[in-house]
């Protein structure tokens, strides 16, 4: 691991120390995006070293990564619920409320993370913030009707106490990005978010928008990894 970059040995030693967690016989919501990989990686080293865990993939990405290194991949349903759930962030405050979606996974990731005892962040440094939102916030939108969904989306934000209002559909070349859910990605360009749980309490009664990237009060720990090696929780 001597070769890799400090961004990415602040990732892995992150998702090395949240494995840790990980015990014998628990049910695990595995997150999606670089990070979340090496946790996959890390556990699939456990795993092939005699642990027994479930895991629960929050994309096809991470299911195919788990069952690549040898997790045992079931489905929510069929967990019913987990012990915890280990995931990236895009952005947390002091507050332990976070921005995800980047990898456009924010639904499946919500759903997995709000159905088990215990969330863990794993984070490079760089991704605490002071206040949310210079990460573009995602949400996702039924493909029927999404500009019209945009338009309402950009005049709710009149009145709400952010600083950026434009809005961007999410591309994949020259064609919408598709969510594993078959959605398309708004990207919410806000720079500053000075009220989240309000924020996302309304996005979400606006029709056509299926979630939000907000956590608010799901995460219970972050595990930060930095470039020279060391760890520190918050
Ligand atoms: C995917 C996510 C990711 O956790 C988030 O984008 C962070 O990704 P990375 O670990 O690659 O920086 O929310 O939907």
């Amino acid at each position: 691991m001597s070769d890799l970059s400090p961004i990415d040995k602040a990732k892995f030693v992150a998702a090395k120390q949240a494995a840790e967690y990980v015990e014998d016989g628990m049910g695990v919501g595995l997150g999606t995006g670089s990070t979340a990989a090496w946790l996959v990686k890390c556990l699939g080293e456990k795993v092939a070293e005699g642990l027994k865990i479930r895991g629960v993939p929050t994309s096809s990405r991470t299911a195919e990564l788990a069952r690549e290194v040898g997790i045992d991949v079931i489905s929510l349903d069929e967990a019913k619920w987990l012990d915890v759930t280990i995931d990236g962030a895009d952005e947390f405050d002091g507050n332990l409320n976070l921005i995800k979606g980047g990898g456009g996974a924010l639904l499946q990731e919500k759903i997995v993370a709000t159905a088990s005892d215990q969330m863990i962040v794993i984070a490079d440094a760089s991704k605490q913030v002071e206040t949310l939102g210079a990460f573009p916030l995602p949400i996702e939108v039924i493909p029927f009707g999404w500009q019209t969904t945009k338009t309402l989306v950009e005049e709710t934000l009149v009145g709400l106490d952010v600083l950026g209002r434009s809005t961007s559909l999410r591309m994949n070349g020259e064609a919408p990005y598709y969510t594993d859910e078959g959605n398309h990605i708004l990207d919410l360009h806000l720079n500053r978010i000075g009220n989240a749980r309000q924020l996302s309490l309304v996005l979400n009664q606006i029709p056509g928008v299926v979630e939000n990237g907000l956590f608010i009060d799901i995460c219970d720990v972050v595990v930060i990894g930095h470039g020279d090696g060391r760890v520190e929780l918050r």
